[in-house]
């Protein structure tokens, strides 16, 4: 099913309103809610532990995409599958180790997704694709959401697509994705669409029709 899907970004979310956030996207028509995980180290922000994970769990009704920036990632990936991921993304470049690491995410019953840097060739993924139920192709540099979209990464979606062939495999793009962007990344080959900006952008818990409005200019 290549469908288009809308996953918001909570990153670009009230900080101090989690629950609402996620109730009001899902009610404006988010297809999966996306949460990313930051460690301070393997990218330069720090966000989510798996306990403010497991407190955003009961609000999800749709799909909670985890995507996991931090390094090393085998040693969380436990405990961000108790706290309730759907999806569970690490990083190619979080370790020597990924295709062990996506056996790992596999192992604890969760979707397995591997995610590449605008610098990472699309030729990690090859080996990695049988273990895989999505591949992330970032379209920014992790660590921050309203970064600009980085195009030279469209090229790495129509290759990756051409890779995964009639697999069942999702290609997900994550960062700078707008109405001006989402028809590039869809035409190459993107399935999944992550936007935090784009999305919370002009909106509040008090004004969630315009999350809907957002989600659907995309
Ligand atoms: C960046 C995150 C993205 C980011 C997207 O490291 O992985 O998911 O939140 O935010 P926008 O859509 O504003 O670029
Ligand atoms: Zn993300």
């Amino acid at each position: 099913d290549r469908s288009i899907k809308i996953a918001p970004s909570i990153l670009s979310a009230d900080f101090a309103n989690f629950g609402a956030e996620i109730r009001a996207i899902e009610a404006e028509g988010a297809d999966w809610v996306h949460v990313d995980v930051m460690d301070g180290h393997f990218v330069p922000n720090l966000t989510f532990g798996p306990p403010a994970v497991k407190a955003f769990r009961p609000h999800v009704k749709t799909f909670m995409d985890v995507h996991l920036m931090i390094a090393p990632v085998d040693a969380y990936i436990e405990a961000y599958a108790e706290a309730g991921a759907d999806m569970i993304t690490a990083h190619v470049e979080a370790g020597p180790h990924p295709h062990r690491t996506l056996q790992a995410i596999r192992a604890t019953g969760k979707k397995a997704g591997i995610a590449l840097n605008p610098g990472t060739p699309v030729e990690a993924a090859e080996p990695l694709l049988e273990l895989c139920d999505m591949v992330l192709v970032m379209t920014v540099n992790p660590g921050f959401g309203g970064q600009k979209f980085i195009a030279s990464q469209l090229r790495k979606i129509e290759r990756l697509r051409q890779m995964i062939g009639d697999r069942e495999i999702h290609i997900q793009i994550d960062g700078g994705c707008d109405p001006l962007t989402a028809p590039l990344v869809a035409k190459a080959g993107a399935d999944v669409l992550v936007a935090g900006s784009a999305v919370f952008k002009g909106g509040s818990v008090d004004r969630p029709e315009v999350y809907g409005e957002n989600i659907r200019a995309i």
